[in-house]
């Protein structure tokens, strides 16, 4: 018998699986005949468990205290096994499977690279989610978004008429795995480089979006300067919004014609 060529489909099943699983994602895991997966919570794995039983975790790669890195090749190894294996392999990630996240783009990159069929497929990130939740339109004034730790680690520059998204502020400083809550020990790093650009008092949000139908998202405001003091989970991503309006350039608004009173404030 022939063997069939393996593919890989990359999905996510959103932030809070019920609800957010899409039908495109549904189909994937449906049709698979071997499926990965990397999620935060267990009803994201039940339901997972529901449409393919013999669904497989890749959390189990992670060794608590070990590197993070160490973990995701180990994932993308497996995953790659089974493609190699001639499975038509899916790998489903939670939030948007393309988002901040390492080993579901590797495993793309890596299959292909290796002549395999491999796409990957969009789904609710938890900076969609926190737009709608916090009220934040990205396009007005700007947004930007790091990951808290390469953002101090390489000086990215800060622009404080756009909102900053900060992501795994959770594990700022530490590329081990660590699924509890903390107090960053090396927060204070972070703290210290925001505040050349904004004050102690600046209002920031603690964002951490609902997992489950009927429960609160964590909003929790709070000075930048107690964010020393603040405890952060995995899964908790900062939003520190705008401290300075844009500056209109009269020269290009009147080269275009722009009428200052038509646009958006
Ligand atoms: C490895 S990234 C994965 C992101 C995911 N792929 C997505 O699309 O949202 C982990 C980081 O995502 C953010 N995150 C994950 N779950 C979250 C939630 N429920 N609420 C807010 N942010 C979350 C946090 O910044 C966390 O440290």
């Amino acid at each position: 018998m022939i063997k069939e060529k393996g593919s890989l489909a990359v999905v996510g099943t959103g932030i809070r699986t019920v609800g957010q699983l899409n039908g495109d994602t549904i189909a994937r895991l449906k049709t698979a005949s071997k499926v990965f997966y990397l999620v935060a919570d267990i009803v994201g794995e039940q339901v997972i468990k529901q449409i393919q039983p013999a669904a497989e975790s890749l959390g189990r790669f992670y060794r608590l205290g070990g590197a993070r890195k160490e973990a995701y090749d180990a994932m993308v190894e497996r995953v790659l096994s089974a493609v190699r294996d001639g499975h038509r392999t899916c790998f489903a990630a939670y939030g948007h499977p393309g988002v901040f996240a390492f080993p579901t783009h590797e495993a793309v990159r890596r299959a292909r690279a290796e002549g395999y069929d491999a796409i990957m497929l969009p789904a609710i990130s938890a900076e969609d989610c926190l737009f709608a939740d916090l009220g934040v339109d990205p396009a007005n004034p700007g947004c930007v978004s790091h990951e808290a730790t390469r953002f101090v680690l390489y000086r990215k520059p800060i622009d404080p008429t756009s909102a900053l998204v900060l992501w795994q502020v959770g594990s700022f400083g530490d590329p081990t795995y660590q699924p509890q809550r903390n107090r960053g020990r090396w927060i204070h790093l972070l703290v210290e480089r925001l505040l050349e650009h904004y004050s102690p008092s600046h209002e920031v949000t603690l964002y951490e979006a609902a997992i489950f139908i009927n429960c609160p998202a964590r909003i929790e405001r709070i000075p930048l300067g107690a964010l020393v003091d603040a405890e952060l989970s995995p899964a908790t991503t900062l939003y520190v919004p705008p401290a300075l309006r844009d500056e209109l350039d009269d020269e290009t608004c009147g080269a275009l014609s722009i009428r200052s009173e038509h646009l958006k404030r």
